[in-house]
Order: structure tokens, then C-alpha cells, then sequence
């Protein structure tokens, strides 16, 4: 397979893990015979600094052109007191809006290793894998536009959703479910918003097309709680941005380790961006210890998610898994009894594990 993956490190650590993430991804390509052709270019801080821009127009048609995105992080100190139009981040909200980028996917996995680590009790916790699609470009962040009235004292925010909107988004999340445990919860707030009522009614149509998934349909403040006390319960939810974004922040603390969380935003025609969770943590940039493994679950992420490649992308995520129940981890995350070791060699040994499994040919039958 041959495939054009533009890469934006975006600034700090950023630059550091879109190197781990390369290097992994090219000992696939080595691996399985694909041809994957990289191209760099700047968003956020260091675009700002080259271009006077957080997001130059040569990023925008590169990103367009490619088959999927990779971003580290953007960022920093630097440019905290910039004027809001030269702010790093509008680079992200940029290239998001440029790709049309509407559904976000955040997989989050309870690592056997780093359990100690949740908020939740280990029993609680343990085997929860759990995938959130949240829709990204509708609902109550892009209504009509926020209004004040009565002098300020009445405000307005508008919570609209086209069936068209609702449809390609709950259609993303069946599939997802399709390609795992088959579990689709559907969050809403049925009892009370009108938008909520249209969601339900297109999620009931479409369960027909997808007669391999079981459906629930759950209120947004039950799903809230089931999060925290039953989080092994959830196999796919989707759901409506605001509730997607508070769900999403809820669900990622769950595991105690923001160096360990992948996500994906997909367009309608499969092109993606994908990305880790965490920001560019300018206070460890530079210094070679920064966890590695959110960018490189999130390179797995568009393997499976852009091009197909399930085997390859599991394979990545079998090794991240063996990396740490070995013992390895980063300063970020506590193993007891482990051994801490750096980017680089974090990334190595996640490459090692991958050419092994390769050369002992256990690629078809063991793993999958
Ligand atoms: N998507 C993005 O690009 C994104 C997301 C969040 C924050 N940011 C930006 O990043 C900068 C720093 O923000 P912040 O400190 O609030 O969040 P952060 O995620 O960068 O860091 C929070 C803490 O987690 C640690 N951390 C984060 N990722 C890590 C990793 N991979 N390995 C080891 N430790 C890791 C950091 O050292 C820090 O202590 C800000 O400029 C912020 O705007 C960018």
C-alpha cells in the first residue's frame, strides 16, 4: 500500500514523539511491504516563528492533499501573551475546521500495569476498554451565533443538528462497534432536548443496518455516573459534541496516565487527523523523557482508522501493551518494579517488539 501521511510535530515534546511515531510507523511499512511517503510541515508556535502564522496556507493544501495527519502538540510559554489571531492553538482549530474533520474518536484502555494509577479502585477499573465518538462540528459550540439580550440579562446559546449531520456520525460509530466487542451505547438527553429526541430516532433507523450491534440508548447524566462506577460496562458510545467533550475529559482521567491517550478525527472521506490527547508540556521538552506512546497509539489509530490496516495497527498496540507488561515505562508512569527509560528507548523497544514479532512470522496467527 502506498500512502501520503503528512506529519505536523506542532512544538515542545510535540517534535519528540512525531519521531517515535515515524520511526514506528516505518518499521511497519518495512514490515508488511507498505510504502508510506512522509511529508513535515509547521503548525502552531514553530509555524508561528517561521511564517508569522500559527497555521500557514502550505500546511493547510499539504494536509489536504494527504491521505492522513499526524499532529504532536502545539504550544508553549513562548507564545502565551501572542494577540489571539497568533495564538498556537488557532492553528489546531484551523486545520480541524479546514478538513472538516466531524467525528473525534478517543479510545481509552485501562493498561494492566498502570491501574494503580486511576482515580478508580483497580478492581473497578481493571479490563475497561472503552471507545468515545463524539461529533465535532455541530451542536451547541456552532450554533447561531450566542446572543445577549434585555440588556444582557437573557442569553441565548443555540443547540441545532441537521438528521444529515446526526446520521454520518452514528453510521462511524456502528462500524466502530462492528470492529469491536459490538456495543454501541447511545448518549442523549432524550427526556428533555428536542435535538436529542432526532438523535434517538436516527440511531433506532439505522440499528437495522447494523443488526451485529446491540443498542442501548442512555441518558447523559446516567451516563455520566456509569463512567465512574461501571466503565467496563461501555464498549462504543457516541454522542453529541458538548456532552462528547465533558464525557471524553471524564473518561480520559479514568486510567491516571494522559502520555498513554490516542485520538482520531475523521472526515467523510476517511482522511484523518490524528493526534495524543496530552499537550506540548513545555517543562520535560527537550530533555528525551517524555512518554512516546500517545503518538504512537495514535499513528496505530490511522493505520486502522484511514487505511484499513487493522493487523498492523493491532500489532503496534500488542507491542505498546508487551513494552509495559515487561516492566518499561516513562518517567510519567509508575511500574513497580519496573525500569524507566526515555523516548528514545521507549520507542526502540516498541520497533524491537514489532520486527520480532515480523521475523518469527507470528504476525497472522498470534496476535490476532
Ligand atoms: N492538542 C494540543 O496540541 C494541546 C492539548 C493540550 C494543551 N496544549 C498546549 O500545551 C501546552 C502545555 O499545556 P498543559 O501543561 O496544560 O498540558 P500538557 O498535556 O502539555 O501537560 C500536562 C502535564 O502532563 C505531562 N505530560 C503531558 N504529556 C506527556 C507525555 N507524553 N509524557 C510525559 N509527560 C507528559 C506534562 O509534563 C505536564 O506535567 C500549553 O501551551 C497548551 O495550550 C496543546
Amino acid at each position: 500500500m502506498n500512502r501520503r501521511i503528512v506529519l505536523l510535530p506542532g512544538d515542545g515534546i510535540g517534535k519528540e514523539v512525531m519521531s517515535s511515531a515515524k520511526e514506528v510507523l516505518s518499521a511497519i511499512a518495512e514490515e508488511f511491504n507498505h510504502s508510506f511517503n512522509f511529508e513535515t510541515h509547521e503548525i502552531g508556535g514553530a509555524a508561528i516563528d517561521t511564517y508569522g502564522t500559527p497555521l500557514p496556507e502550505t500546511t493547510v493544501t499539504a494536509c489536504k492533499q494527504a491521505d492522513a495527519v499526524l499532529l504532536g502538540a502545539v504550544g508553549g510559554p513562548k507564545w502565551d501573551q501572542n494577540p489571539s489571531h497568533l495564538r498556537p492553538e488557532r492553528g489546531l482549530l484551523g486545520i480541524r475546521k479546514a478538513l472538516d474533520l466531524y467525528a473525534n474518536l478517543r479510545p481509552i484502555k485501562g493498561f494492566k500495569n498502570l491501574l494503580h494509577a486511576s482515580p478508580l479502585k483497580e478492581d473497578v477499573i481493571s479490563g475497561s476498554d472503552l471507545l468515545i465518538v463524539r461529533e465535532l462540528t455541530g451542536g451547541l459550540y456552532f450554533g447561531t451565533p450566542s446572543e445577549r439580550r434585555d440588556n444582557g440579562e437573557t442569553v441565548v446559546d443555540t443547540l441545532a443538528y441537521t438528521r444529515h449531520e446526526i446520521e454520518r456520525i452514528v453510521d462511524k460509530a456502528f462500524q466502530a462497534a462492528q470492529g469491536r466487542r459490538g456495543r454501541l451505547a447511545s448518549v442523549d438527553k432524550a427526556n428533555v432536548l428536542e435535538s436529542s429526541k432526532l438523535w434517538r430516532e436516527v440511531v433506532e433507523e439505522k440499528k437495522a443496518q447494523y443488526p451485529d450491534v446491540t443498542v442501548e440508548h442512555v441518558l447523559v447524566d446516567a451516563a455520566a455516573m456509569k463512567l465512574i462506577t461501571n466503565p467496563t460496562h461501555f464498549d462504543v458510545i457516541v454522542t453529541e459534541n458538548m456532552f462528547g467533550d465533558i464525557l471524553s475529559d471524564e473518561a480520559s482521567v479514568l486510567t491516571g496516565s494522559l502520555g498513554m491517550l490516542p485520538s482520531a478525527s475523521l472526515n467523510e472521506s476517511g482522511v484523518g487527523l490524528y493526534e495524543p490527547v496530552h499537550g506540548s508540556a513545555p517543562d520535560i521538552a527537550g530533555k528525551g523523557i517524555a512518554n512516546p506512546l500517545a503518538m504512537i497509539l495514535s499513528a496505530a489509530l490511522m493505520l486502522r482508522y484511514s487505511f484499513n490496516l487493522s493487523n498492523e495497527a493491532k500489532l503496534i498496540e500488542t507491542a505498546v501493551q508487551s513494552v509495559l507488561d515487561a516492566g518499561f515505562h516513562t518517567a510519567d508512569l509508575q511500574i513497580t518494579n519496573g525500569r524507566q527509560v526515555g523516548t528514545a528507548e521507549m520507542t526502540r523497544l516498541v520497533v524491537d517488539f514489532i520486527r520480532t514479532q515480523s521475523a518469527s512470522k507470528c504476525i497472522a496467527s498470534c496476535y490476532y
